[in-house]
């Protein structure tokens, strides 16, 4: 009994060193992988030496097929440029995702290996926080059908369902509901946060896809430079019990709390910042700016999506910049 446990433990010590063998074999050799947006060409460049090009199919793994073998490509779907240097799979598609692989058949340890994304939509569009996405819809026949898929799921996962957001009968889910408008000329997503990234797909009366688009939202960036004495203004962007304000000093490098829903918390103290800063609406204000006040703003939702950020530099006085501090460091008027 103890001797056949012991065989046991053995066998699947054995077991594992084989699987963990497999694993570093199958890790070896190059690997990258590459993202392209629906409807781009994907290309290969082949190497001098001739190879065998396979796809394994990601939404069907066992399924894999030769792309290229003795010089001549096989299929349909791929085809090679005049000199044979470059394989190409002409506007990829959902289908198209997998692992192509390259093998050299002289030697079997000279493997490549591209891993194929692609992204659920045609082209990406960049709207600012707390801005307005638009979704041209022009010649599209009505009633139109929008559906959404996350950020987290767009691309890497796209066989998922996607949630139908607006249908004919006109119906938006939840976590747009209300923020959608509809015209004649485009689809209107409003006050679009983070929590609102990933790929939109419009279709037609007929449940044609007429257009994915995909949605990045990008936070509000503002440099202010003042000069020693200046009041600071930072805009909020959202209603102030809404947001969480940092402050990261330039001398520093991790961000400190400053004010949490509308709250200053007892932080400002360490920047000296207690009788300085004031909250008024959606405005925060740092008055009398001190050099030493230099540092980054930054105010994020509750989600922690970061809404805005204000990057606060010294400005000098003409004529001041040879008697800053700057004139010892790089030594123009000390002697
Ligand atoms: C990959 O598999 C999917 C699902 O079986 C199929 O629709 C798609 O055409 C396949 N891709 C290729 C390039 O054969
Ligand atoms: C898919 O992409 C998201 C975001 O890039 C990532 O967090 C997630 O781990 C990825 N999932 C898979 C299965 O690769
Ligand atoms: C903004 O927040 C305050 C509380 O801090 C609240 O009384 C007010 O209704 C909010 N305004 C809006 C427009 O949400």
């Amino acid at each position: 009994m103890k001797k056949s446990a012991m065989m046991m433990t053995v066998s699947v010590i054995m077991l594992s060193l084989l699987i963990s063998a497999a694993l570093s074999a199958s890790l070896k050799g190059k690997e990258e992988s590459i993202t392209l947006f629906h409807g781009e060409d994907f290309v290969i460049l082949l190497p001098p030496h001739e190879v065998e090009v396979t796809f394994r199919n990601r939404s069907d793994p066992r399924k894999t097929s030769v792309l290229m073998r003795g010089g001549k490509v096989i299929g349909n779907r791929a085809k090679t440029t005049l000199h044979l240097n470059h394989l190409i799979i002409k506007a990829v598609g959902e289908g198209d995702e997998g692992l192509y692989i390259l093998e050299n058949l002289k030697d079997p340890n000279d493997v490549k290996k591209i891993s194929l994304i692609v992204r659920d939509c045609t082209i990406e569009q960049i709207t600012k926080y707390g801005g307005n996405f638009h979704i041209p819809v022009v010649g599209v026949n009505t009633p139109i059908t929008l559906e959404y898929r996350p950020i987290a799921v767009e691309a890497n996962q796209t066989s998922r369902p996607a949630t139908v957001v607006l249908t004919a009968t006109g119906i938006s889910m939840k976590p747009l509901q209300g923020r959608i408008s509809v015209s004649e000329r485009s689809i209107t997503v409003s006050a679009v946060t983070g929590a609102d990234e990933g790929s939109y797909t419009i279709r037609d009366s007929e449940g044609v896809i007429q257009m994915k688009v995909c949605l990045k939202v990008k936070e509000h960036k503002n440099h202010v430079n003042l000069l020693n004495g200046e009041r600071l203004k930072i805009n909020l962007i959202l209603n102030s019990s809404l947001v969480q304000l940092y402050y990261t000093p330039d001398s520093e490098s991790s961000p400190v709390l400053l004010m949490d829903k509308g709250e200053f918390t007892s932080a400002q103290a360490n920047f000296g910042f207690e009788d300085r800063l004031s909250l008024e609406g959606s405005m925060v204000f740092l008055d009398q700016m001190k050099a030493s006040d230099a540092g980054l703003f930054t105010i994020t939702d509750l989600q922690g999506f970061t809404v805005s950020t204000v990057q606060l530099g010294l400005k000098r006085k003409k004529g001041m910049e040879l008697n800053g501090p700057r004139c010892h460091i790089e030594g123009f008027c000390c002697h």
